[in-house]
């Protein structure tokens, strides 16, 4: 990336996981222009979205059907709507700290534009309060969302045993298990959901997989969507002009179908996994007060030690030395999340890795006090 100043970086925020492609992939480029000398505005279903659609619900086995929307908010706004529809429920579980979208802020308690729902708000990777609650509510919950790995919230993964509880106990009270995986489906071939081996209801999706356009996704299981069919007199409608918008559509399907293929996915995942172990023995040697935490190709660093289950473990971050992070890096030629998040992206080859490694080994030397005493 060269800023308007003319200084180069290495681009390590990756759109914040949108841009997993780099910047200018021939064949998306070829792809694009394919469309526009095609005609863009069709009016009509194209046979690319019945591709698409074909492709994710192969690739996420839970995924029976599929529709497509413009972003991932409005992807949450679908599932949570259909759920509370296809149980006739009005409550809504979802946990401190998340971000599923513009109206679906819960980094500080909520937010005045979130959707007006009836929220339930559970702590993350806390089974006993998360089960309490589940019990207290369960023949009014309609849904519980979640992201496998809190990726705004400080890329803090679930443990599985959370997962399988929120999996028995939404079995259990007949409410629908929603993943958000507009960020963590690209953590391997089926995304979180196939590396956790759990199977929600309901799976949304997003950002990457329009290949640089506009994309949202909701989908599940079929009994669920046949609410949407239609083909039936009363179905829910699902109107939207860009819904299948033809650039969308086409980049989608070879993004998905010839570029991020299963085993990219999947090496992209552990390349992830291996930076983010090179950058933990950087920081245990500078100090117990910093680490990196994150699945795969997502990371973000904090300054503070034990073990991350939640945001509330992040309450007592510094969050001076996170800015100090960002500049450090800039500085290093390194364009990083502000929050100290780190995308790795398909184009990225071992000098751009032992870039990011010399980058957060050079910050950890020259700001070594500040990182040791980081309270
Ligand atoms: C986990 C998660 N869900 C939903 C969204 C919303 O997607 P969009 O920005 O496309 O509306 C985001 C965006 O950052 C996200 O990270």
């Amino acid at each position: 990336m060269i800023d308007a100043d003319g200084h180069r970086y290495l681009d390590v925020l990756g759109e914040f996981t949108a841009g997993i492609f780099g910047h200018s992939d021939p064949l998306i480029g070829e792809t694009v222009s394919d469309a526009l000398s095609k005609g863009v505005s069709n009016g009509a279903p194209g046979a690319a979205e019945i591709e698409l659609s074909q492709i994710m619900t192969e690739r996420f086995p839970a995924v029976e059907k599929i529709r497509f929307c413009n972003t991932g908010t409005e992807a949450n706004l679908y599932a949570l709507t259909l759920a509370k529809s296809f149980t006739g429920r009005q409550k809504v579980m979802v946990f401190e700290g998340a971000y599923h979208g513009g109206v679906f802020v819960f980094a500080t308690g909520g937010s005045p534009m979130n959707v007006p729902f009836d929220w339930i708000v559970a702590r993350y990777n806390d089974i006993e309060v998360t089960r309490k609650l589940l019990a207290e509510n369960a023949g009014e919950l309609a849904a519980v969302i979640i992201e496998p790995m809190m990726s705004n919230g400080g890329c803090i993964a679930a443990d599985v045993d959370f997962m399988q509880m929120l999996r028995d106990e939404c079995s259990s009270c007949g409410a629908l298990l929603v993943f958000d995986e507009v960020v963590t489906s690209r953590m391997g071939a089926e995304g979180l959901q196939g590396r956790l081996n759990i199977h929600p209801d309901l799976t949304t999706f997003g950002k990457y997989i329009g290949a640089g356009f506009s994309f949202g996704a909701f989908g599940g299981r079929a009994d669920v969507l046949e609410l949407m069919n239609p083909n039936n007199p009363d179905a829910l409608p699902h109107a939207g002009t860009y819904n299948n918008n033809v650039f969308t559509m086409q980049t989608g399907v070879v993004a998905m179908r010839d570029i991020f293929t299963r085993s990219r996915a999947d090496k992209l995942y552990e390349d992830g996994e291996r930076l983010r172990d090179r950058l933990n023995s950087l920081c245990a040697k500078a100090s117990n007060r910093v680490q990196f935490t994150g699945l795969g190709s997502t990371m973000n660093i904090h300054f503070c030690g034990g073990k991350i289950k939640n945001p509330n473990d992040l309450r007592g971050e510094n969050s001076v030395l996170k800015k100090l992070f960002h500049l450090h890096m800039l500085d290093k030629g390194i364009y990083a999340a502000r929050r100290g998040q780190i995308n790795l992206s398909l184009p990225m080859q071992q000098e751009h890795f032992d870039t990011i490694a010399s980058g957060v080994g050079s910050f950890l030397q020259r700001y070594a006090y500040h990182v040791r005493e980081a309270a």
